[in-house]
């Protein structure tokens, strides 16, 4: 660590690199399972592999790890309240409020987002407070052509046409 390093430096610094905004949900024993995510990112595509990387205590990481299986739904421009929705605490459905879509597998997915991404669970591995989820993609499915989502400076933006 060199001398002029500052957390809250670093941190502003991180504030100022612009992500996509996902919710990666799965579901267990009836019950639906989701988190706003913005760690998502390829990995490969020969085979077809995603990661994210999910805070230990999550729900979603928990039900994850039994079900095997997750979807990656691709926030659209105007799906704040999803983004918002999906990041809160607590123990209530957070798939009640918005519009809900079951892939073959049964797992839900968020139906308006701009795309989903279907995926079996290929590895957990522990890394510090957070574990890193890669998934082996089973599917990739357009919704709609709606703009994106970008996160950006603890806001959320929306891409060009
Ligand atoms: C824009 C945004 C991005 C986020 N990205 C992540 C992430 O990549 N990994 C993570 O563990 N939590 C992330 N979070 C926080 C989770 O959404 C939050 O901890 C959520 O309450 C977890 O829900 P769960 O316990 O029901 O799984 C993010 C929150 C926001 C608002």
């Amino acid at each position: 660590m060199s001398e002029s390093f500052s957390g809250d430096e670093y941190r502003e610094l991180l504030r100022r690199y612009p992500t996509g905004v996902t919710v990666v949900s799965t579901s267990l024993n009836g019950r639906d399972y989701g988190a706003t995510m913005n760690s998502f990112t390829t990995v490969s595509m020969n085979p077809p592999l995603v990661a994210v990387f999910i805070i230990k205590g999550s729900r979603t990481l928990d039900a994850i790890g039994k079900s095997r299986k997750f979807v990656v739904s691709l926030l659209s421009g105007n799906q704040e309240d999803a983004a918002v929705g999906f990041s809160r605490d607590g123990d209530e459905d957070k798939f009640l409020k918005f519009s809900r879509g079951v892939t073959s597998d049964g797992i839900a997915y968020l139906k308006d987002s701009i795309g989903r991404i279907e995926c079996d669970l290929y590895m957990e591995e522990d890394i510090a407070d957070h574990a890193m989820i890669i998934g082996r993609v089973t599917a990739g499915i357009i919704h709609n052509q709606n703009t994106s989502m970008v996160y950006y400076r603890r806001k959320f933006e929306t891409t060009g046409k």
